[in-house]
């Protein structure tokens, strides 16, 4: 059985790693949380003091990061430099200089070319902002995920209180809207939907709904994939 890639772009906080996450569990497939490495590099700008507007240190610093993925209790963890930084990397001190980072063309291109080989042999659920454009235009399956930015910070705010996280509502509806706008306006590979994408709008649909209707295209693809 041959196996595909599914990619799924868009807005902050649209709930594209709940998505991914699922798709990945009932498919068997890999999970590929490229945001987290995003996060896991401005931890590491903000935890060194190194400046992340410097070229040369932003050379200097990806030549000491190492990122990796690992589960922890059924879960999928980011690692930076072999430390477990899955909590640290969801706070809104990283949230807020995530953006401007993930900006960065040297940072791009050293998680792209990791993200790359991650899917050398299918079988992945990829989510970020150009994972169908520019990370794998070949992908079978291409999702554009969106929502109204009153529901994504409210589920933004759930989910962060769930995990311990104080945030305040103004605070992460802000901070979303304007990671939108970097991420949509930036010069490298900005947030776009791809020509081919499926856009699925899950402002008035559950996770269940949201879950069935990506499900139903994966299985198609697949389907055609094999049969081809
Ligand atoms: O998906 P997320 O909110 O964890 O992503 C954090 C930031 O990383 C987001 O504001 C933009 C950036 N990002 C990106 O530029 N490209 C990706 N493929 C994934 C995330």
């Amino acid at each position: 059985m041959k196996k595909i890639i599914i990619a799924i772009d868009g807005h902050s906080s649209c709930g594209k790693s709940t998505l991914a996450k699922a798709l990945a569990k009932t498919l068997h497939y890999a999970y590929l949380d490229s945001g987290a490495m995003y996060r896991a590099v401005t931890l590491y700008f903000l935890n060194t003091g190194a400046d992340y507007h410097d070229g040369a240190q932003v050379e200097e610093a990806l030549r000491h990061i190492s990122i990796h993925f690992e589960r922890v209790d059924g879960h999928n963890h980011t690692f930076l430099n072999d430390v477990d930084v899955e909590r640290d990397i969801r706070e809104m001190r990283v949230s807020e200089h995530v953006s401007p980072v993930a900006a960065i063309s040297a940072v791009r291109r050293a998680m792209v070319k990791q993200q790359q080989a991650m899917g050398k042999r299918r079988g992945i659920v990829a989510d970020g902002r150009d994972i169908g454009t520019v990370v794998f235009p070949d992908a079978e399956l291409k999702i554009f995920l969106t929502a109204d930015s009153d529901v994504r910070a409210s589920r933004r705010h759930l989910e962060l209180a769930a995990k311990g996280i104080d945030a305040s509502w103004d605070d992460i509806l802000r901070n979303l809207e304007e990671r939108d706008h970097i991420d949509s306006t930036r010069e490298d590979s900005p947030l776009k939907k791809a020509d081919d994408a499926v856009v699925i709008d899950n402002t008035l649909l559950s996770e269940e709904e949201q879950h069935a209707r990506a499900l139903g295209l994966a299985r198609g693809r697949i389907a055609e994939i094999n049969e081809a």
